[in-house]
């Protein structure tokens, strides 16, 4: 592809959106970001990042850190499997353009710490850490600037994020606004593009599927894995006996029927679990059946893509390649502004 500052032709704008690589992604991030990333493509120049830097802020030991390049290789993995395409979008590692630690460092220059503080995620991960305002490390403090110059380092307007990021974008376009105030319009501010969340649930009952609860399906498994995990989900917990009735919207495989199954299958599951004709184990089998046949393309895809030793690593560098040079552009243009050329 072109590599571009301004959008193509009968493009709607430039994108920019990051992943932290925590490795294997679940049905929950696919549905609630990666399936949207890729339909963003027919209509924006996308640019789409594994952020390695921004994991470090709250990695604690080598051991972690060493995972983050398995982690990559099997994030970008799943994002090629499920239709990210590096030849209409970049794909790229946070770190191999390292520009953006330079416009971290200077966007820093025009960004109160009390801005930086009150981020709820900010007092989240401080707590999640056990640590306090005053002995977390800095890095997690400028978490957001880090992010900043994530998106506008490549002049990106549109920034498709959750829920949970909103604070951050809000952030980012406090601090490209006094930066353009200070210094000349450079940067456009950046819009959140807010992805309409599905809301996949967990297989234990919980409200949301997550990796740290374990609770989740990830899109590599095999068919087999991913059945046997289905078939471990918790159901309605007042159906003890086969022959009690059951309360399918009190129960987290009707949830992911709704979503993975038929139309005529989903009316078949709530009929039959009311009436006490079907079974749990009956309906989590055919659940495990409906997700798999749902994934099936995705990792057939990934399989192959597998197959092809260094492709990963290919694809990756050459992502990088093209973001340098809109990210050293950036830089050339924000030195001259800051008085730095
Ligand atoms: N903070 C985001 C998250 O935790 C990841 C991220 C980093 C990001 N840089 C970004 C998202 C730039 C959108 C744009 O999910
Ligand atoms: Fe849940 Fe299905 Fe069992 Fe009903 S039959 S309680 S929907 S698993």
């Amino acid at each position: 592809m072109v590599v571009r500052q301004e959008p193509a032709q009968g493009k709607k704008g430039v994108i920019f959106s990051g992943m932290r690589p925590t490795g294997l992604l679940h049905l929950g991030n696919y549905m609630g970001a990666l399936k949207n990333w890729v339909e963003l493509q027919e209509e924006y120049d996308c640019i789409y990042c594994a952020v390695d830097i921004h994991a470090l802020t709250t990695i604690e030991t080598a051991e972690e850190a060493a995972q983050i390049q398995p982690n990559i290789e099997d994030m970008i993995l799943d994002w090629l499997a499920a239709g990210i395409d590096p030849e209409r979008s970049i794909v790229f590692v946070q770190s191999h353009v390292p520009e953006v630690m330079t416009l971290h460092s200077l966007l820093s220059m025009v960004t109160p710490l009390g801005w930086l503080m009150r981020v709820p995620t900010f007092k989240d991960k401080v707590r999640q850490m056990s640590e306090t305002e005053e002995s977390v490390n800095y890095g997690l403090v400028g978490y957001p600037i880090l992010q900043t110059a994530d998106i506008i380092l490549y002049k990106a307007d549109t920034v498709p994020v959750g829920q949970d990021q909103v604070p951050h974008l809000e952030l980012a376009r406090e601090i490209v606004r006094r930066f353009n105030n200070r210094y000349g319009e450079i940067f456009p501010e950046p819009q959140a593009n807010l992805t309409e969340d599905p809301l996949i649930v967990g297989l234990d009952g919980q409200q949301k599927m997550s990796k740290t609860l374990d609770n989740h399906l990830e899109l590599a498994a095999t068919p087999e894995e991913t059945t046997r995990r289905v078939m471990t989900a918790f159901t309605d917990p007042q159906r003890t006996r086969r022959d009690i009735p059951g309360r399918p919207n009190l129960c987290n495989v009707y949830a992911l029927h709704k979503t993975f199954s038929p139309a005529a299958e989903v009316t078949a599951v709530y009929d039959e679990c009311v009436t006490a004709q079907r079974g749990c184990v009956d309906c989590k089998r055919h659940l495990a059946a409906s997700i798999n046949d749902y994934l099936a393309e995705l990792r057939e895809r990934r399989n192959a893509l597998k197959q092809r030793p260094g492709y990963v690593q290919e694809v990756l560098a050459d992502g990088a390649a093209k973001a340098r040079v809109i990210a050293q552009k950036t830089i050339e243009e924000v030195y001259s502004k800051m008085g730095l050329a």
